[in-house]
């Protein structure tokens, strides 16, 4: 079997994991919480953190799976999109690693890992399906039609979807990350307690940033007439805007598989998560005869089993990266 160490580092998570085949032999995460006194992630200091811990990580990621570095085949490891200055620590640990180990090296994409994290789960996704993948940098329709070809439908034109989330939190007082914060006081609201506006965008195009405006302005105007405006209604604030941004995921995640007369549907990121978008996905599939693939919570967020079962694709296609590979920070370079 082909033993794979894995490395992700493209924003405020430090991970490694090591895959035999498609088998998560160990998934270790390593968070900085850190950033959350700052209400967000500080490039410089998630680059630093990333250097103090990538060592510990990887060492406990090979105990874990009982294997020592001599018996890997191949290292993999997040290239972008990402933090420029996170993603050279783990580029650069991956490069020695392997080059000291005289085994192959494997760039890997890391919005592609989120859609492969569907293939840690059984039953896997029938090729092709369609993909909603919905983090803290990115929302994309995609289709994918092998481990290694996806076509991208349609993306935001400004925010993503976790970013809606997390620029929400942070306008109602809440700790980053936002997304989980807002799921939890949601499930103690009403979701029609407050309107918000739908965007008038192409039917595969995103847009989030004027969702996000319209609920500064309702938090504005609230606060003008009672200085406890958040505290009195925060749980219907989350479970209004949660409702809607989910609405507005799936509405066009439903265009997209009826235009592609999808079979099986998966979710992938961050904001995959999140229990309504789960739940709502769920009936949605159920209502149109779609099979529904979900990733475990822990292959939802960044992770290093991803990156691990991104490598595994690329190791069968011998498609490894030269030792001049560099990352980079945006999707498209
Ligand atoms: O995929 P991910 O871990 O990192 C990126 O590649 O960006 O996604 C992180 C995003 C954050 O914006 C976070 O707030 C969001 O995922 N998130 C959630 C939930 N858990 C994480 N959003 C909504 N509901 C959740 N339960
Ligand atoms: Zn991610």
């Amino acid at each position: 079997m082909t033993q794979i160490l894995a490395i992700e580092s493209s924003c405020d998570e430090t991970a490694a994991a090591v895959l035999n085949g498609d088998q998560v032999l160990s998934n270790i995460i390593s968070s900085q919480l850190d950033h959350a006194e700052y209400g967000g992630v500080i490039p410089e200091l998630a680059s630093r953190l990333h250097q103090q811990n990538i060592i510990r990580v990887v060492d406990k990621a090979l105990s874990e799976a009982g294997i020592t570095a001599q018996e890997l085949d191949a290292v993999a490891f997040t290239q972008g999109p990402g933090l420029l200055g996170a993603l050279l620590v783990g580029s650069s640990f991956a490069k020695a690693f392997a080059w000291g180990l005289s085994i192959p090296l494997i760039a890997v994409n890391h919005m592609e890992a989120h859609v492969l994290a569907n293939f840690l789960n059984t039953p896997t996704p029938d090729f092709p399906f369609l993909c909603l993948t919905v983090s803290g940098g990115h929302t994309q329709l995609v289709w994918v039609t092998s481990p290694i070809e996806m076509e991208i439908l349609g993306q935001t034109l400004d925010d993503a979807a976790g970013e809606a989330f997390d620029k929400a939190a942070k306008l109602l007082g809440l700790p980053y990350p936002g997304g989980p914060e807002i799921d939890k006081w949601a499930q103690k609201g009403d979701s029609q307690a407050f309107s918000f506006p739908k965007p008038e965008v192409g039917p595969y195009d995103f847009s989030f940033s004027g969702l996000k405006t319209s609920l500064l302005y309702r938090v504005r105007d609230g606060l003008k007439e009672n200085s406890q405006f958040i505290q009195e209604n925060l749980a219907d604030l989350c479970a209004s805007y949660q409702g809607k941004i989910i609405e507005i995921l799936l509405e066009k995640l439903s265009f997209a598989a009826n235009k592609q007369g999808a079979q099986h549907l998966a979710l992938a990121g961050g904001v995959s998560a999140n229990s309504l978008l789960r739940n709502k996905f769920q009936v949605l599939c159920d209502q149109n005869g779609w099979r529904a693939h979900i990733p475990e919570f822990a292959y939802c967020t960044d992770n290093a089993a991803m990156i691990g079962i991104a490598g595994y694709y690329k190791y069968q296609e011998k498609a490894f990266a030269d030792w001049k590979v560099v990352p980079y920070a945006k999707l498209g370079r």
